[in-house]
């Protein structure tokens, strides 16, 4: 097999053969296919597309290309999740000790934030001393003991899938359902669970910016986790506006436990039982959603979740105490509010340009090596749909000294309308894919 007769197969519409598809990537991890060829077959990819046989053969091969974890020496259904990003999205921070609380076992590896969405790792490292860089077997043992666990992604999982990756964003290639599946579900699989439940975000803040290809995309890696064996369920959900009201590392830690508290935003807190109702009933737990649904519910109302939480902190060596007096976590020393210039209804607030305010002030980065500040974001006090007189509060810049100010109050300015005419209502969850 001659790498350049694969990538001409592609060009004019043909479908790859299995040892075709092993070789590419096999190459791509060995450094033996050069980096003109990988690039040509990636564009005859996106332009052409994949069935879902060759999609889940490219996937295969790419989880082959590193480690597997393997969990299986650790009781219980394993239940791992994804999101596809977004702003403000801090869902797995609760969602894995609400799981965990209900019988579930969480293992979760995550990534950082770039560009305008936010990472979970950076918004964990932002309770004092927690450790997101644990060796596997730290990582199993936290799973063991306290049921769910969060920790950065290890070099040796899927490394065709960085290489790829990297190719793939100065080259054009991104953009291919297929492609961004595999490299996804590549890194997820390897992962070891069972099962898994998938969040991909759609709308202005999102990756996937129409409810059509989201629900593409999600079929497209449900459908690779079943050929895989892996049950896998997605949901598609709004990223129209951020997710709850805190944008910002510390900022949304605070949230988080404000929701594991019970008394966190709607739309999280919803997107966060709905997922975890899943994960309950895809763990075996409870066959029946209704009741997978209470019981969540009920670890929630009852401080389980809360304490399962403070439990994995501690377990990774950070600040339990932040549950209780979250003034343990950063604040930045300044502040500036943004208010309404007219009464009405906010009809938008659009996320993209939230989260970029929010890196400006220092919360995010550009490349993967700057620095974050955990202290500094964005806090929304309207929400979509809401009443405003004019010269009402509309959010409040946390910031030092005088750092990306100027850019976030402009780009947090634009994002906002006030119309006269109240929005429709948009439902959180917009479809499943079971
Ligand atoms: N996230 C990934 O991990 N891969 C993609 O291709 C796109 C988003």
């Amino acid at each position: 097999m001659r790498i350049v007769d694969v990538i001409a197969r592609k060009r004019d519409g043909g479908a790859l053969a299995r040892p075709d598809i092993e070789a590419f990537v096999h190459g791509i991890t060995d450094g033996s296919v050069p980096d003109y060829q990988a690039s040509a077959l990636l564009m005859a990819i996106v332009l052409r597309g994949m069935s879902a046989e060759e999609t889940a053969w490219l996937t295969d091969a790419m989880v082959r290309s590193g480690d597997r974890v393997d969990l299986s020496d650790i009781a219980g259904v394993k239940v791992g999740k994804h999101s596809t990003g977004g702003v403000g999205d801090k869902v797995s921070i609760v969602l894995a000790p609400v799981a965990a609380a209900c019988g579930v076992v969480v293992p979760k590896m995550s990534g950082r934030g770039l560009g305008h969405t936010g990472g979970t790792l950076d918004k964990l490292e932002s309770i004092p001393g927690y450790r997101v860089g644990l060796s596997i077997e730290e990582f199993k043992q936290v799973l063991r003991t306290v049921g769910c666990s969060i920790i950065g992604q290890t070099s040796t999982l899927a490394p065709a899938d960085k290489k790829l990756y990297a190719l793939r964003d100065v080259t054009a290639t991104i953009e291919s359902v297929p492609l961004i599946a595999a490299s996804i579900m590549s890194k997820k699989l390897a992962e070891g669970s069972n099962a898994l439940v998938l969040d991909v975000k759609c709308g202005d803040g999102a990756f996937m910016k129409t409810p059509e290809a989201a629900r593409q995309l999600a079929a497209a890696m449900v459908e690779i986790g079943s050929h895989a064996g892996v049950r896998t369920e997605a949901i598609v959900t709004a990223m129209d506006a951020p997710l709850g009201a805190a944008v910002g590392n510390a900022l949304e830690i605070r949230e988080c436990i404000d929701t594991l508290q019970g008394h966190g935003p709607v739309e999280l807190t919803e997107v966060t039982l709905h997922l975890a109702a899943r994960m309950v009933v895809l763990a075996g737990v409870d066959t029946d959603e209704r009741i997978a649904a209470a019981r969540v519910r009920e670890a929630l109302g009852s401080g389980l979740a809360l304490e399962t939480f403070a439990r994995m902190v501690a377990a990774h060596g950070g600040d339990p105490h932040i549950v209780d007096d979250p003034t343990r976590l950063a604040a930045a020393p300044d502040r500036t509010t943004l208010r309404a210039e007219r009464s009405g209804y906010v009809s938008r607030i659009a996320a993209e340009a939230i989260g970029r305010a929010s890196s400006a002030l220092g919360a995010g980065r550009e490349r993967v090596s700057d620095p974050v500040d955990h202290a500094v974001g964005v806090v929304l006090d309207v929400v979509p749909g809401q009443a405003v007189r004019a010269g009402d509060p509309l959010m409040t810049l946390h910031h030092r000294g005088t750092r990306g100010v100027d850019e976030a109050r402009a780009r947090c300015a634009a994002a906002v309308a006030i119309t006269d005419e109240a929005p429709a209502a948009v439902p959180h969850v917009l479809a499943e894919v079971r």
